[in-house]
């Protein structure tokens, strides 16, 4: 199919000031659609849950379509979806509740091809209970995360494997299903970050394996929301800290406080937009989401070609990520100049990258990165044209 871009392009108001949003990886702009149902939230009267007046039954309203829509978007199930603020906070709290049941003679796996987020509440929950961490490395010329290594890294002692779906600076995306098999053969649960790889795939988290699956919906068009899910009967035996009188069952148990109820609805208008991104699509939302899903794959998939072809062309540009399967997502250094000083020339031209370790604060350490400002990182989003990239590469191309 041709992916019309500038159909889509058209949702988002932020578009028209003219930049090239390069940046999606730290966060993508919103359609109006996404905007209009937050607005519309507080314009038609919101009330915390559980009260007998409509407007609290209005926001629990907003609660259930939340869940249902991520539900539709991973492929989870609606009582497996917790809510909150984004997946760092939501790691720490599982890390923190998964671990009261591992001791010194137990394991855990992370790996250096994550974002911090999926590693250090590990590493830390580990520390307090003595519990061993095991690492999986990244191959260091190709940026591929082996699964074969797993088979050496796991045992009957693995309690937990904490992997991405997505390297959010060099976009590998590593055979989950075949890291997920060898996890669960030896007992262990499998915690995926899949906060890099939800804008760029279709997700099935039970064909990926994921015992955990975390995305945020600001990479995706959404507000500032983060989602752990899971299956309910899986959440059922976990205990964490609560209040109290708050909820005791699940998902509710997970959640703490009084949740962005407008911000909510905002998600919820975010995976409709993501299911309309192929206009042909039918069926349920979720038949919808996947098909446009793979639409976006597609499209982004050509674009970061042109993308790579022209930064490879350059000779005073160095490339980092060479992975078979990957996002759209570039990390580059410039020769002679630093990546903040590359960041500060592209805005100049109205391109936004970010530069840095992204806090792939592992990846960024071994590739010899973390101590000389890291790198440039240009990522695609399903809103990104042909004009944006060019844009890029001909600001790049100045700096030779
Ligand atoms: C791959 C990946 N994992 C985790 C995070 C952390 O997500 P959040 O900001 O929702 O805590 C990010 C954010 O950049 C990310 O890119």
């Amino acid at each position: 199919m041709t992916f019309d871009v500038k159909r889509v392009r058209e949702a988002y108001p932020a578009l028209s000031d003219g930049y090239a949003y390069l940046d999606g990886a730290a966060g993508t702009q919103v359609p109006a659609a996404v905007i209009e149902a937050i607005a519309d939230a507080y314009r038609s009267g919101i009330g915390n849950v559980g009260g007998a007046f409509p407007a609290s039954g209005r926001s629990g309203s907003i609660v259930a379509g939340c869940r249902q829509a991520l539900a539709d978007l991973t492929g989870g199930h609606p009582d497996g979806v917790i809510l909150g603020p984004n997946m760092t906070t939501l790691t720490y709290r599982l890390a923190d509740t998964l671990s009261r049941r591992w001791g010194p003679e137990d394991e855990v796996v992370v790996s250096r091809l994550d974002h911090d987020a999926n590693i250090r509440p590990w590493v830390q929950a580990a520390a307090r209970r003595g519990t061993t961490v095991r690492w999986a490395e990244a191959d260091l010329a190709t940026t591929e995360l082996p699964a074969a290594q797993y088979g050496d890294l796991l045992s009957e002692r693995t309690r937990l494997v904490a992997v991405t779906a997505a390297s959010n600076v060099v976009g590998t995306r590593p055979d989950l299903a075949a890291i997920a098999a060898a996890a669960h053969a030896v007992g262990a649960l499998v915690y995926v970050d899949g906060v890099h790889a939800t804008p760029h795939v279709p997700v099935d988290v039970g064909a990926l394996g994921a015992d955990f699956y975390a995305t945020s919906a600001y990479k995706w068009s959404g507000p500032h929301i983060g989602t752990v899910v899971a299956e309910p009967s899986l959440l059922e035996t976990l205990q964490p800290d609560k209040l109290a009188p708050a909820p005791a069952g699940v998902p509710g148990r997970f959640e703490r406080g009084t949740a962005a109820f407008a911000d909510l609805a905002g998600v919820t208008a975010a995976v409709d937009h993501l299911a309309s991104l192929d206009p042909a699509a039918a069926g349920s939302r979720r038949q919808r989401v996947l098909a446009s899903m793979a639409a976006v794959e597609e499209y982004e998939a050509r674009l970061f070609a042109r993308l790579l072809d022209g930064l490879g062309a350059m000779g005073h540009v160095r490339l980092y990520g060479r992975a078979a399967r990957r996002a759209p997502t570039a990390f580059f250094t410039v020769a002679g100049h630093s990546p903040r000083q590359v960041a500060e020339h592209l805005a100049a031209r109205q391109v936004n990258v970010w530069n840095g370790d992204n806090y792939a604060w592992e990846l960024a350490g071994v590739l010899g990165l973390r101590d000389s400002g890291g790198a440039v990182r240009a990522g695609l989003v399903h809103y990104n044209d042909e004009a944006d990239v060019d844009r890029l590469l001909s600001a790049v191309a100045e700096l030779a």
